[in-house]
């Protein structure tokens, strides 16, 4: 029996519904029983007061700009930790020892290659197809691949499952920017870094040795662990609910890579680097904040906002300082990072966007990165994936090893017709 309840009194009666607590943040309302009790449902739609699970895998307080994973702080793990390391702590719950982290490292790293058979999957598209389109297909193609993993109720099957996942992402991501500049692909490099295997199977040729600048390759690695998990945020739950249903752990991340495509999720880093352009110099900032406040205007300053962070997003802190690190590290400048850097400047000091608590996001400011290091906008948020598939991954385990694990199912509030009877076409 939980200590704390709630009361509800509906229909001329009073009921008890328990309040849980969880380690930290805000306390549930466990409303489980309530449909069986009240013969009626709750009305949430975007899920903006809704728990839809417990986990123990990240933690963000959105008035305070704090994001824990298992409890250690983002700015913390970008500063000290691997994104590899990242990646065994958001799996098994804590850091690993050395030779732990050493064995992870050999297991990821000897699943990077992909069946000959899904080169030719690439060959289906036109080359001008979005990687987003291509990560989606080969992904969910990957199922088809390893029939030895897909029993899920077997732990075993779960960790070769999520290993391959983790360790293919980078090469399924660098062979689509492959496929769309017409350059071959290049196999991985088991004496790399995951990073830096990722950064030489994108911009190297088979032509040349590839040299990883160290640099790059960090804060490559940052970027990653920024983008590693982020809660119950729309693709996540997309994944949940995909693998609440019993399908394999290769369909549940397509259909993940599916909804952070959207541009008011994970495709925001490509949208706003293309309103950074699109604005070009900071004296034509004014107009594009008038044109996010006007409510008739569909406009929107891509990067900003969020739907949990009322406070700024601790991961554009990281990943502001980090423009500056790889700008001096290749020696580069973006015009656009001025522009980026005054128009957040006039938005935090607008009411409109300091009464709507506005913040800029993950995405306002790692576009302009990646641009410097060598990517083209639309691989932006093929990298977003590569990198939260680790959250996607851990997510799913954590949903599938708990007993209390249903599947998902919504109700709704009926809008439509009430029952009526046929009419025949000449009757009508
Ligand atoms: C990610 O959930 C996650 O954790 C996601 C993510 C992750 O790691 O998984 O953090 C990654 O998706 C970051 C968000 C990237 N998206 C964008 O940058 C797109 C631009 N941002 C918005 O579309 C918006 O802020 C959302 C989608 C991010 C959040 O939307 P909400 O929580 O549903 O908030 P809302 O749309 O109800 O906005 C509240 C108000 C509205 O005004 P009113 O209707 O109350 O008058 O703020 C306004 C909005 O019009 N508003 C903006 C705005 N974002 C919200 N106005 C101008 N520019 C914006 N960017």
């Amino acid at each position: 029996m939980a200590d704390k309840q709630a009361k509800l009194d509906f229909g001329g009666n009073t009921f008890d519904f328990p309040v849980l607590e969880g380690a930290t943040g805000p306390d549930v309302i466990d409303i489980r029983k309530l449909y069986g009790q009240t013969g009626a449902f709750t009305f949430d739609p975007g899920y903006k007061s809704t728990a839809s699970c417990e986990s123990a895998l990240t933690y963000i307080d959105g008035n305070e700009g704090v994001l824990l994973h298992r409890g250690y702080p983002i700015g913390q793990l970008a500063e000290h930790s691997s994104f590899m390391e990242t990646a065994y702590l958001l799996l098994n719950g804590e850091l690993p020892q050395a030779d732990e982290l050493t064995d992870f490292n050999d297991t990821i790293t000897r699943h990077t290659m992909l069946h000959d058979q899904l080169n030719k999957f690439y060959y289906g598209f036109r080359r001008d197809a979005h990687p987003m389109a291509i990560m989606c297909g080969v992904v969910g193609a990957l199922s088809a691949f390893y029939h030895d993993s897909t029993d899920i109720s077997d732990p075993e099957h779960r960790k070769i499952s999520s290993h391959r996942l983790i360790a293919k992402m980078p090469t399924i991501a660098a062979m689509a920017y492959k496929y769309s500049i017409g350059q071959p692909f290049m196999q991985p490099d088991n004496s790399l870094s995951y990073t830096g295997n990722f950064l030489r199977m994108t911009f190297g040729v088979p032509a040349e040795p590839y040299e990883v600048i160290p640099a790059v390759e960090r804060a490559m690695d940052r970027i990653f662990i920024l983008h590693a998990d982020h809660e119950q945020n729309a693709s996540t739950s997309t994944v949940r609910l995909a693998g609440s249903s019993g399908a394999n752990p290769f369909a549940c991340m397509a259909a993940g890579i599916a909804c952070l495509w959207g541009p008011a999720h994970g495709g925001a880093n490509e949208a706003a680097l293309n309103m950074l352009k699109e604005i070009g110099t900071p004296d034509r900032i004014p107009h594009y904040i008038e044109r996010a406040k006007d409510k008739n205007d569909p406009f929107r300053l891509m990067g900003f906002g969020h739907r949990v962070y009322k406070n700024h997003d601790p991961r554009a802190t990281v990943m502001q300082k980090t423009v500056r690190e790889v700008f001096e590290a290749l020696n580069v400048t973006d015009p656009v990072f001025e522009t980026a850097l005054q128009l957040e400047e006039m938005a935090l000091n607008d009411d409109y966007f300091k009464e709507k608590k506005l913040f800029p996001n993950v995405d306002f400011y790692s576009g302009i990165i990646l641009s410097a290091i060598g990517f083209p906008t639309t691989m932006f948020t093929a990298l977003f994936a590569l990198a939260r598939t680790v959250g996607w991954v851990a997510q799913w385990n954590e949903m599938i090893s708990d007993p209390a694990q249903v599947i998902g199912r919504p109700r709704q509030l009926y809008t439509g017709p009430t029952s009526r009877d046929y009419v025949p076409v000449n009757k009508r």
